[in-house]
């Protein structure tokens, strides 16, 4: 028996490393990347999708009266992909109760961090600030709390004494490469369902 085609649609804002890992492990995984979607257009992702062949589209948020039509317009095109799952990698802007509640449970993140530890930006640094030995990164499905929605997956990575901000990032982004395909593939190989209650 085929399955039927599990679609993504990638949202992202910026380089865009995370959207590679995606489109690398595609070709040997049971999900299609439909399209890729920014909220800038100078984001270097863009140039990695069509370079992969994948359709890309350019909502600015800037170009937008508010939060509210910026949405409703991202709304209105991810409805037309009729995604499967929305990925968000690496995607800087906070989305709104309406249309979370549009696509509730179709939706995730990746987020530097070992949630619930350091929502939010600067996650590096705040770690690297609190002397933590150990730091990481976290997929969730996304809720109305900025990055307090259900874990699906963590991954951690030792603090070292000598580590800046950039090398710490480093080395929880080679994490992030390998967790995200991980999980975006057991969400489409049925091995991760979601309970209504829970997200
Ligand atoms: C990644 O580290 C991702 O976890 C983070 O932005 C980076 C994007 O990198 N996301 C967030 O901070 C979301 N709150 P990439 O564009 O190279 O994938």
């Amino acid at each position: 028996m085929t399955r039927e085609p599990f679609n993504i649609v990638i949202l992202i804002s910026g380089g865009g490393t995370n959207l590679q890992a995606l489109i690398n492990a595609s070709s040997r995984s049971s999900f299609q990347i439909r399209a890729v979607i920014s909220n800038s257009a100078s984001a270097e992702g863009l140039d990695r999708a069509k370079r992969s062949g994948i359709d890309t589209f350019v909502i600015e948020h800037g170009s937008f009266d508010s939060r509210i039509a910026f949405e409703k317009c991202l709304a209105a095109k991810i409805r037309e992909i009729s995604p499967n799952l929305i990925v968000l990698a690496g995607f800087m802007r906070v989305l709104g109760s309406k249309f979370i509640s549009i696509f509730r449970g179709k939706i995730i993140n990746i987020h530097p961090s070992l949630l619930p530890k350091y929502p939010g930006l600067n996650t590096h640094q705040r770690a690297l600030e609190d002397k933590e030995s150990i730091h990481g990164v976290t997929v969730h499905f996304v809720t109305d709390e900025l990055d307090g929605g259900p874990i699906i997956a963590q991954d951690s990575v030792p603090v070292l004494s000598s580590d800046t901000t950039e090398t710490l990032a480093a080395r929880v982004l080679e994490r992030e490469h390998v967790i995200y395909p991980k999980v975006v593939e057991a969400l489409a190989a049925g091995k991760i369902r979601v309970r209504n209650e829970d997200a």
